[in-house]
């Protein structure tokens, strides 16, 4: 059969974290694909190049500035959407950071950041994406951007607690699609798991010495996957018909093992 992303042109998406790597990319693939694309991050110039670079394509970005650990700007995002451009159709929860502070001797600061932005602020986006398609009967399509360290201990130093978020946006995807299964809605929820991707994450925790180990691990030279691939996983999981639903409920996506 044939997929197509037909059905999402001129529909609304919202991609959390979509001034670098993964999140750029996907916002970027939607736009391509006709989809109307809201992206927030912190670094507005960065969004602001993207909405440039994407200018004259079949769809259009709109740049917001936001902070997805504050729930006064995920709020704002999602009312100016509501306003501006209609109710939203599509969420990829992608803003996500890296922590190498450990339990053991790390610092509460660090942990509490990590949570509020992996899991507390994806869950009030979601919350939110949730309000507009229950209420305008749209079968929408949320993402949660996971990774292998959210169905595995991984055993490297000083990641227990982004391994702990994961693990996190895990059992929150499938109780989500259970929910929504229990409430005969037809929203889909979808976990991406990628393994290591070549973005700036990776790079600063290569270049940070964080970690001699971790550093040591992603130094290795085993090939890393890359953006694309992800942005790949969302338009793929995107152009199945609305009756595909339990069969990409974990999508682990690994260049390694
Ligand atoms: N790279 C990997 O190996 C890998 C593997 C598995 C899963 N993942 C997951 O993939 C997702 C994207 O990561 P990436 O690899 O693409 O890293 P990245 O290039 O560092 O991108 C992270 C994005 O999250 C945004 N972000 C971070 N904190 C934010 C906040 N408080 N509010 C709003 N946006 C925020 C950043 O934007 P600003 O800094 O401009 O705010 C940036 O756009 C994350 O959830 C990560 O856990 C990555």
């Amino acid at each position: 059969m044939v997929l197509s992303m037909d059905r999402w042109a001129g529909k609304v998406a919202i991609v959390t974290g979509a001034s670098s790597g993964i999140g750029e990319v996907t916002a970027e693939r939607l736009v391509e694909r006709g989809m109307t694309v809201v992206g927030i991050a912190r670094r507005k110039d960065r969004l602001d190049a993207l909405a440039q670079r994407t200018s004259g394509k079949k769809g259009k970005f709109y740049p917001i500035q936001g902070d997805v650990s504050k729930e006064e700007d995920i709020l704002n995002v999602f009312k100016w959407t509501r306003e501006k451009l209609g109710p939203v159709h599509v969420l990829v929860n992608n803003a996500g950071v890296g922590c190498y502070s450990g339990v053991q001797g790390g610092k509460t600061e660090d942990w509490l950041n990590t949570f509020n932005v992996n899991v507390i602020g994806l869950c009030m986006a979601t919350r939110e994406a949730l309000k507009d398609m229950t209420e305008h009967k749209i079968d929408g399509h949320i993402f949660n951007i996971n990774s292998v360290a959210g169905h595995y201990v991984l055993g490297i130093p000083k990641m227990e607690i982004y391994t702990a978020t994961k693990h996190c946006v895990t059992t929150l995807t499938e109780s989500m699609r259970k929910q929504m299964a229990m409430q005969k809605l037809k929203i889909r929820f979808t976990s991406i798991s990628p393994g290591v991707v070549d973005t700036e994450m990776i790079a600063t925790a290569r270049e940070k010495g964080d970690s001699e180990q971790v550093a040591n691990i992603l130094n290795d030279g085993t090939p890393m996957l890359k953006a694309e691939d992800i942005a790949d996983a969302v338009e793929y999981a995107l152009s199945t018909p609305p009756h595909v639903q339990k069969y990409f409920e974990q999508l682990i996506l690994t260049s390694m093992y």
